[in-house]
């Protein structure tokens, strides 16, 4: 175990008064090996930034356009001139609610990488494929999509579509399985000479997170809800390092 990822996913949800809060409460253990960033909206980054120095600012999309007439989009670059380290491509709710295709996501992720923002690039197969035992088939289909051209400085995350928002998690046997699976993949398609950490994401708490952080094949969590109020998202941050600590 060299690092663990703790990114927060705020989604559409923040304001200025909820960041000075979250600020009022937040303080982490320092562990070099744990690195936490926190994905606000766009107008919040800036914010965020300055209010959290001991984090990371991560953005939740970029444009496939370095830049140009395209109302609405935020640049890669941009994220970079922000201080981004880190930019969320392919959250399933792009993919379900924006019609975002594996070609386009594709593209974002080369974008982050030409300006040299790391993606953490999102997959994970809907109930319906988890019932049907087709798991692995959907997950593998995404990742050969959106690698393909890749360069190997990424991060990936788990999220099984039937375990964001829901309250279901992943078993910590189900999230191994699958991470260990991802990691092959990853490997061939990418050279097996690059550790790609691979975050689990999908109604994590500060209940769940021991026992998905005990799992060898994964290196950290993306994490919705639970990190919207700093107690909780410090309680996970905690377990990480419970764990880097043993
Ligand atoms: P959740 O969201 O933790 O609220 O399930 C995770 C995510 O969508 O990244």
């Amino acid at each position: 175990m060299t690092n663990l990822y703790l990114i927060g996913n705020w989604k559409q949800h923040g304001s200025r008064a909820a960041i000075q809060a979250f600020s009022e409460q937040w303080s982490s253990d320092p562990n070099p090996q744990l690195r936490i960033a926190i994905a606000p909206p766009f107008p919040y980054l800036q914010a965020l930034r300055e209010a959290l120095p001991d984090c990371q600012v991560a953005a939740q999309d970029c444009s496939v356009h370095a830049q140009g007439a395209h109302t609405g989009e935020v640049s890669a670059d941009m994220l970079v001139d922000l201080g981004c380290q880190y930019v969320i491509v392919g959250h399933s709710e792009r993919r379900q609610y924006h019609d975002e295709t594996d070609a386009l996501i594709a593209e974002k992720l080369a974008a982050a990488q030409s300006a040299g923002v790391t993606p953490i690039l999102c997959v994970g197969e809907q109930q319906a494929a988890r019932e049907a035992g087709k798991q692995d088939e959907v997950v593998r289909a995404q990742l050969r999509s959106a690698l393909a051209t890749a360069q190997p400085n990424l991060l990936i995350a788990y999220e099984p579509v039937w375990a964001i928002g829901t309250g279901l998690t992943a078993t910590p046997d189900q999230a191994n399985e699958m991470h260990e699976m991802i990691r092959q993949e990853v490997s061939s398609l990418l050279g097996a000479s690059h550790a790609t950490p691979i975050l689990y994401g999908g109604s994590v708490n500060a209940e769940n997170a021991d026992a998905l952080f005990a799992c060898p094949h994964v290196d950290g969590s993306l994490v919705g809800g639970a990190s919207l109020q700093a107690a909780s998202f410090m309680a996970i941050a905690q377990s990480a390092s419970n764990y880097l600590s043993h």
